[in-house]
């Protein structure tokens, strides 16, 4: 089980781009803990979202974490753009190159929280020598690159092998990809604390709808929901 605080991160990727100063601004009142920001560059992943500029115009609207999930390749150079525009936790992909050491020691030099994320097809040995040099640990439950996709089952053994190498360490567990109140349970008794949803919160883009679908997540993980 989790050492750390549940965080309920809601995905931006799901929010109306139109409004999204007023989206960011309607989960934060609807009791979100993050701010999740997924920037994919169509080369990495299959798929372009958006970059440092469209987030750093909407950083002002709240002053909640931003937790910014890089699928990136290469990685390095757009570190700093991210940092500058507002980040407060950067995770890379352990597969977006081959210094993941470099790009961690990097984030932290820059005042920031270093994440690694993961690929449902990487072992989490992939992380153990870097684990100390870690704030977050992401283990993505669907393959990066879209929102709205159906949980991996077996992410559930990964979370748990991950909670067995992150200890007792002060390092963050997120989970990411087919997070809902029906499975938050079972996520955050593999050991993860913070859910990223994005679908599950923002589908239909009314505001009306997300206290409530925040709540449920947060009730069911907490075992209040079963
Ligand atoms: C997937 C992104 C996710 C995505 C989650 O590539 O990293 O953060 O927005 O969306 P849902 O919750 O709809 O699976
Ligand atoms: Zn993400």
């Amino acid at each position: 089980m989790p050492t750390r605080p549940l965080r309920i991160a809601p995905s931006i990727l799901s929010a109306d781009f139109a409004r999204l100063g007023d989206e960011v601004k309607a989960i934060v009142d609807a009791g979100a803990d993050y701010i999740h920001v997924d920037v994919m560059d169509g080369h990495f992943v299959p798929n372009i979202s958006f970059g440092a500029p469209v987030m750093q115009s909407v950083r002002g609207v709240t002053d909640k974490i931003f937790d910014v999930h890089l699928m990136i390749a290469p990685v390095d150079p757009y570190l700093a753009d991210f940092a500058n525009a507002g980040a407060d936790i950067i995770t890379v992909h352990a597969e977006a190159g081959p210094h993941l050491h470099r790009s961690l020691q990097a984030i932290r030099a820059m005042g920031k929280k270093a994440g690694v994320a993961l690929n449902p097809a990487t072992p989490v040995a992939a992380i153990q020598h870097v684990i100390d040099d870690c704030d977050l640990v992401l283990v993505m439950s669907v393959n990066p690159g879209f929102g709205g996709q159906s949980f991996i089952p077996e992410s559930l053994n990964k979370i748990s092998q991950a909670r067995a190498l992150i200890g007792g360490r002060a390092i963050d567990l997120e989970v990411d990809g087919g997070v809902s109140a029906e499975n938050a349970r079972a996520i955050v008794a593999a050991g993860a604390n913070v859910l990223v949803a994005g679908s599950a919160i923002y589908a239909g883009n009314d505001a009306a709808t997300y206290a409530g679908r925040i709540k449920a997540i947060r009730d069911a993980a907490t075992g209040l929901l079963v």
